[in-house]
C-alpha cells in the first residue's frame, strides 16, 4: 500500500566492474551488449543517500542531487527518472514526489554516482510506494535507470547477466559471493579529479557500438573474461583476478580510444599510476595489485589488505604533484533502509 506524506530514506553504495559494461542492445530498456562483473563498494567510504515523499500536497515532481535542483525536463534526467514514473503507476497513485539524494564523494566523475543514486532511488520508492518489489525486480528497475545501477542492488561479488529476452526480464543481476567470502578485497580509490566526464558513458557507448569495427569482438571477451575471473574469486586467487581486471580496462579504453571521435577517459596520472602497479607486480614476482579505471581518470586499484600500504606508499612517490584524494573501500553491502536519516522535512516538504 501506498504511504503518503511520509518520508522514506535509504543507503546504496555504487560499486566498481572488474569486468565492464560498454554498448547497448536496447537503448530504452538498457540492455547490455555483453555480461558484466562488479564488487559492490562498502559504504563507510562511499555511499548515496537518498529520500523520497509522495505527496498530494506537492504540486509537482522534483529532485535534487547534492543540494542542487535537477532539470527535471532535461532529456538525460527525464530518461532516468522513467521508472519513477513507472513505479508510481503500478502503485495506482498519482501524487507528485520530492526526491532528494546526496553522495559522500563527486558525483559525475567516472566514480558510478549514478548506480549508487538510482540503486537508493529505487529502493526508496519501493518502501514508499508499498510495492514490495523483491532484488531481482528491483534490480530490473535500476537497470532501466542507468545499467551499472542494477548491480548496486546487491552486495559482494555481482554479475549482471545480459539476458536474451527482447523485453529485459531476463537482463538482471544476482550475487555470486557475499561479501564475507573474500573480506581481505580492497578498493583503493584514487580521485584525480573531480570535474564531470568530459563523455558521458550514454553518449560514448552509442558511439563506440556505432563507429568502431573493434566492438564486434568485444562481447565474446568479456564473457570469457568473466568466466575466468568469477572462477579466480572462487579460488581466491588474486594473481589471476588481477589479470583479467587489468586486461578488462585495457580492453576498454582502447576501444573508447579507437572509437570515431576518439574517446580518451585516461589522464596522465592515470597512466603513471597503470606504471606503478605494473612495476610494483613486477617487483612482487606476481600480481599484488591490479588497476581498472571507468569512464574517467580516477583509479581504483584493487588489492588485498595485506598489501595496502605498500601501495599508498608508492602512489605518495607517483601521485605528489598531484592533488589527489584517496578513498579506500571494502566490499560492502546491498542497500538498506535508513531510520532517522531524512534529508527531507517531512513537515515542510523541502530539502533540510
Ligand atoms: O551504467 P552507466 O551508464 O553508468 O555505465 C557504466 C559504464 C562503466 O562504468 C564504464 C562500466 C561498468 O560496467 O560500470
Amino acid at each position: 500500500m501506498v504511504t503518503l506524506d511520509k518520508v522514506f530514506t535509504s543507503q546504496a553504495s555504487p560499486n566498481i566492474a572488474l569486468i565492464k559494461y560498454w554498448g547497448k542492445r536496447d537503448e530504452k530498456l538498457i540492455l547490455p551488449c555483453n555480461s558484466s562483473l562488479s564488487i559492490t563498494l562498502s559504504s563507510d567510504t562511499v555511499n548515496t543517500i537518498t529520500s523520497i515523499i509522495f505527496s498530494k500536497r506537492l504540486k509537482e515532481d522534483s529532485i535534487f542531487i547534492d543540494g542542487k535542483r535537477q532539470e527535471i525536463h532535461d532529456k538525460e534526467t527525464r530518461e532516468r527518472l522513467q521508472i519513477l514514473e513507472q513505479m508510481r503507476e503500478d502503485s495506482g497513485t498519482d501524487a507528485r514526489f520530492l526526491a532528494v539524494s546526496k553522495n559522500n564523494f563527486p558525483a559525475a566523475s567516472g566514480m558510478a554516482s549514478s548506480a549508487s543514486g538510482i540503486a537508493a532511488l529505487v529502493y526508496s520508492a519501493n518502501a514508499a510506494l508499498g510495492l514490495g518489489l523483491g532484488a531481482r525486480e528491483l534490480s530490473i528497475m535500476a537497470r532501466q535507470g542507468s545499467g551499472s545501477a542494477c548491480r548496486s542492488i546487491f552486495g559482494g561479488l555481482v554479475l549482471w547477466r545480459k539476458g536474451r529476452l527482447a523485453d529485459g526480464s531476463d537482463s538482471y543481476a544476482e550475487q555470486l559471493f557475499d561479501e564475507k567470502y573474500w573480506p581481505e578485497i580492497t578498493d583503493i580509490i584514487v580521485i584525480v579529479s573531480k570535474g564531470r566526464k568530459k563523455m558521458p558513458s550514454r553518449a560514448g557507448m552509442r558511439q563506440t557500438v556505432e563507429t568502431n569495427p573493434l566492438y564486434s569482438v568485444r562481447a565474446s571477451s568479456a564473457e570469457a573474461r568473466i568466466s575466468k575471473a568469477s572462477d579466480a574469486y572462487k579460488k581466491r586467487d588474486f594473481n589471476m583476478l588481477a589479470e583479467q581486471i587489468m586486461a578488462d580496462s585495457n580492453e576498454f579504453h582502447a576501444l573508447a580510444m579507437s572509437t570515431r571521435p576518439p574517446i580518451r577517459y585516461l589522464s596522465g596520472t592515470s597512466f603513471a599510476i597503470m606504471d606503478m602497479i605494473e612495476e610494483l607486480n613486477r617487483e612482487a614476482g606476481e600480481n599484488i595489485a591490479a588497476y581498472t579505471f571507468d569512464a574517467g581518470p580516477n583509479a581504483h586499484i584493487i588489492t588485498q589488505q595485506g598489501y595496502q600500504d605498500e601501495i599508498l606508499h608508492a602512489l605518495g612517490r607517483t601521485c605528489t604533484k598531484d592533488k589527489t584524494e584517496i578513498r579506500i573501500a571494502g566490499v560492502g553491502t546491498c542497500p538498506r533502509m535508513l531510520a532517522g536519516a531524512s534529508l527531507i522535512d517531512e513537515r515542510k516538504m523541502v530539502p533540510k
